[in-house]
């Protein structure tokens, strides 16, 4: 039986219905909602935060067995560096111990790995750990995981607009060449097909800075579920949301 063949028959009673088939290339996440998830529970931000790592795990693997070819994360903005000192560490602290475990695991599951955002502020072991994850990753042309780490999309555009006018002056290129394509190349995410699906769980309905060139013709899916709880069930929820709309891209029907 095939892989696609044994999903469709562990279907559950009401689960929603998903053309495996069709899946988007690329889906990204704003994990959003891991603080007040915690503090409904009476927990600290940075347990939030922790739950909010092994439900990235879960999803990520169940991403994998679904076949979707790309999913993008967002994990710290250019402005998450405004929270407390030990939220910060918090979260820096559970990058490092999923990417120990990731380095350990990465020749059996031959996830490829990129990091979207500017790695120099981080500290040496994490970005050492960065590095090594990115530098294997190429081995592999399978299914890759977009972090965005201390990422921002205006960031992100303006260190392009900035690599790109430095290429000029070093006669790489000129003005005259430059088209969205070519942008793209000057991109964190160059290489990367945009997201078909950007999906926000925690009820707010924001775009955050996160992925502001690339989400041009993104489909938006929102939940008031709170990400540690987003299940697989609400992943299938929301690619099935995706597969009853028809996209145009400026054009017409
Ligand atoms: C947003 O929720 C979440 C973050 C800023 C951090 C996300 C980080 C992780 C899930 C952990 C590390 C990631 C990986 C890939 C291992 P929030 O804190 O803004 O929630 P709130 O809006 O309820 O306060």
């Amino acid at each position: 039986m095939s892989f696609l063949k044994f999903l469709q028959s562990k279907k559950k009673k009401n689960e929603p219905c998903v053309d495996f088939a069709h899946l988007p290339q690329h889906v990204a996440i704003i994990m959003d909602g891991n603080g007040r998830w915690a503090k409904k529970r009476g927990m600290p931000r940075r347990a939030g935060h922790a739950a909010g790592a092994e439900n990235f795990r879960t999803i990520a693997t169940y991403c994998k067995e679904i076949g979707l070819e790309y999913l993008t994360v967002y994990a710290f903005s250019t402005e998450n560096w405004k929270r407390p000192q030990e939220e910060v560490s918090a979260i820096m602290g559970l990058l490092k111990k999923y990417l120990l475990e990731a380095v350990s695991s990465m020749e059996r599951d031959k996830v490829k790995m990129k990091f979207f955002g500017d790695l120099s502020p981080l500290d040496p072991e994490l970005r050492g750990l960065c590095e090594r994850t990115e530098e294997i990753s190429k081995r592999y042309d399978g299914v890759q995981v977009n972090i965005c780490l201390n990422y921002g999309g205006r960031d992100e555009i303006l260190r392009g607009a900035k690599n790109f006018a430095d290429a000029c002056l070093n006669k790489e290129t000129s003005p005259g060449f430059l088209d969205e394509e070519t942008f793209g190349e000057y991109l964190f995410s160059k290489g990367v097909p945009d997201p078909d699906l950007i999906i926000r769980p925690s009820g707010e309905v924001r775009l955050s800075n996160f992925l502001l060139w690339q989400s041009a013709y993104a489909e938006f899916y929102f939940t008031d579920v709170l990400w540690p709880d987003f299940s697989k069930e609400e992943l299938l929820r929301a690619l099935a949301d995706y597969q009853s709309r028809s996209r145009r891209f400026g054009g017409a029907e």
